[in-house]
């Protein structure tokens, strides 16, 4: 089975609308930024949210990845035969969820405020094509592509890039029964798709080394906001708390 036409990346798709609309954002006087942050599972994504949540004046927003009731094995990367045909059911249950937040998301800009997610919607190309395969993972973003129309994309994506072995230590650390079986080889992988898909992403990117980010360090932190203010246009939005 083949998809129709080259494999194209959401980030493309997305492209085509994405510039109209945000530039429209902003010159109807609605300055408001939309920061994400990405990375692997474990990585550090909603602890850095919340942290920067003391410097940023911006409205959270988490991934509703816990609402949906067909969460299971796919993403322990321990895929029984049991569990295939529930794949897809996660999968566009996972969309369903994150669009119902993306519109969320959209009527915060329009009302002006900035806001910061634990996520974006490249993670579901990335675990479609973990749990679904190439084609499915094609379809998954045709599919994006067509719901997600008009609404936002981030401003400044912050990837949040990490090795296995901190990825290792903190999901042992978190105790998540649904992780308790994540293989090593399925957290290499994640990491080896999320910098697949960031290096064909085209929009404003800021990496950060996850590693070495010590989240728990007010200056760690401060640092990375100086970073977030680098790449940010003027805004007369006033980003900051002291
Ligand atoms: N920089 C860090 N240094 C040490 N521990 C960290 C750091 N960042 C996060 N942690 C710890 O690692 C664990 C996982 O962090 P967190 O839940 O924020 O990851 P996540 O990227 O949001 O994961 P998921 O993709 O599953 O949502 C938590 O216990 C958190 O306290
Ligand atoms: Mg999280």
């Amino acid at each position: 089975m083949s998809t129709a036409g080259p494999a194209r990346s959401l980030n493309e798709l997305r492209a085509e609308d994405g510039a109209a609309r945000n530039k429209a954002r902003y010159t109807k006087g609605q300055p408001s930024w939309f920061l994400a942050i990405e990375g692997p599972t474990g990585a550090g994504k909603s602890t850095l949210v919340r942290r920067l949540s003391r410097w940023l004046d911006v409205q959270l927003m988490f991934d509703p990845f816990e609402a949906n009731p067909f969460l299971s094995m796919p993403y322990t990367g321990d895929q029984g035969d049991s569990m295939r045909g529930l794949d897809l059911a996660t999968e566009l249950t996972f969309l369903a969820l994150r669009i119902t937040q993306l519109r969320e998301i959209d009527t915060r800009l329009k009302a002006g405020s900035a806001v910061l997610a634990d996520w974006a919607l490249l993670k579901q190309s990335i675990f479609a094509g973990l749990t679904l395969g190439a084609v499915g993972r094609q379809r998954m973003v045709r599919t994006c592509a067509v719901w997600c129309r008009g609404l936002p994309d981030p401003d400044l994506l912050i990837y949040l890039r990490a090795g296995s072995t901190t990825l290792r230590e903190r999901i042992t650390r978190r105790r998540r029964a649904i992780e308790a079986g994540v293989s090593d080889e399925h957290l290499k992988r994640l990491i080896d798709e999320y910098d697949c898909e960031m290096a064909r992403y085209s929009r404003s990117v800021l990496t950060v080394d996850a590693d070495r980010l010590d989240v728990f360090d007010d200056r760690s932190v401060e640092a990375v906001v100086e970073r977030i203010r680098l790449r940010l246009p003027p805004s007369p939005v006033g980003t900051s708390r002291g």
